[in-house]
C-alpha cells in the first residue's frame, strides 16, 4: 500500500478572529498517499489556495492536526519546516513569481543559494539540468521578460524541481495560460508525476482536472465532494490534438 504522506485532521482556518472573521476552512480532513496526482477544486473564495498554502507549510491552521510523512507539522522547528519547504517541496503558482529582469538560469539556481553544502557549479549544473528537461535549454540565458506565459511558467516549474523535491504544490498553475500552454504545463507534471512526485494542483478549469488522478471540491471551507479519476487524460495528446497533429 502506498504510503500516507499527507494527513490533516480537523483543521480549520479562520482570518482576522472577530467579527469580521472568515472561516476559509471550516473542519477539513484529507489523507494523501505518495505517487498520488491531485486537483483542488471549488468557486472562487471556497478555501482552495488557503488549504493548499497549509499543506505546503506556508501557512498554519488555527485548529486541527496536520501530519506530514507521520510526524506532527506543529512539533517541528521553524528551521526544520524551512528546511522541508525548501528541500521537500516545490511550489508553483500562478503568477510564475520569478524575478524580473533575471535570467532563467539565475531563477532556477535560486533555492540552490540556501544550500552551502552545493557549489556553484554544481549550482549551475543541476539548474541547466531543470531548465532542460522542462524543454528550456534553448532559453537558459533569457530574462524573464523576454519569455512567454508559457516560458514563464516552465521556468518557475524548473526552480520548483532543481531540489528534486518529493511533493509539488501548485497553484492554478495554469491559471494564465491559453489551453494549448496548459497542456504543455500538464504534460511536464504528469511526467513528473509518472517518476513519483506526488502533485497537490488547485484549479478550477475542469478540463485541467481530468488530467489529474484525484478531484476534491471544495465549497465554503469543506470538502465536498472527493473522488478518484479512473482514466486521466493524456495531456500529451490533447496538446497534439490543439495543434491538429
Ligand atoms: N490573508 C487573508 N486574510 C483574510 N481573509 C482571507 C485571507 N486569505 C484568504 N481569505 C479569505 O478566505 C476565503 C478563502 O480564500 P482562498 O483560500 O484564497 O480561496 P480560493 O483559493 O478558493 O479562491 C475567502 O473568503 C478569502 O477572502
Ligand atoms: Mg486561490
Amino acid at each position: 500500500m502506498a504510503k500516507c504522506i499527507i494527513d490533516i485532521q480537523n483543521v480549520s482556518k479562520v482570518f482576522n478572529p472577530g467579527e469580521n472573521e472568515v472561516r476559509a476552512l471550516n473542519d477539513v480532513s484529507l489523507k494523501i498517499n505518495a505517487g498520488e496526482f491531485v486537483s483542488l477544486m471549488g468557486a472562487s473564495g471556497s478555501g482552495k489556495s488557503t488549504l493548499l498554502n497549509i499543506l505546503g507549510c506556508l501557512d498554519q491552521p488555527t485548529s486541527g492536526k496536520y501530519l506530514l510523512d507521520g510526524k506532527e507539522v506543529n512539533g517541528i522547528s521553524k528551521s526544520a519546516i524551512s528546511l522541508i519547504r525548501n528541500r521537500t517541496f516545490g511550489f508553483v503558482f500562478q503568477s510564475y513569481n520569478l524575478l524580473p529582469k533575471t535570467t532563467a538560469l539565475e531563477n532556477v539556481e535560486l533555492p540552490l543559494l540556501y544550500n552551502s553544502e552545493i557549489s556553484k557549479t554544481d549550482r549551475r549544473k543541476k539548474a541547466e539540468a531543470a531548465l532542460i528537461s522542462v524543454g528550456l535549454a534553448e532559453r537558459i540565458y533569457h530574462k524573464t521578460n523576454e519569455l512567454s506565459g508559457g516560458q514563464q511558467q516552465r521556468v518557475a516549474i524548473a526552480r520548483a524541481l532543481v531540489n528534486e523535491p518529493e511533493v509539488i504544490f501548485a497553484d492554478e498553475p495554469t491559471g494564465n495560460l491559453d489551453s494549448k500552454t496548459s497542456y504543455q504545463v500538464m504534460e511536464l507534471f504528469q511526467n513528473l508525476n509518472d517518476k513519483g512526485i506526488l502533485i497537490v494542483m488547485v484549479t478550477h478549469e475542469p478540463d485541467i482536472v481530468e488530467m489529474s488522478k484525484r478531484k476534491i471540491i471544495l465549497h465554503d471551507g469543506k470538502i465536498i465532494e472527493d473522488i478518484k479519476i479512473l482514466n486521466p487524460k493524456n495531456a500529451h495528446e490533447l496538446f497534439l490534438a490543439a495543434e491538429g497533429k
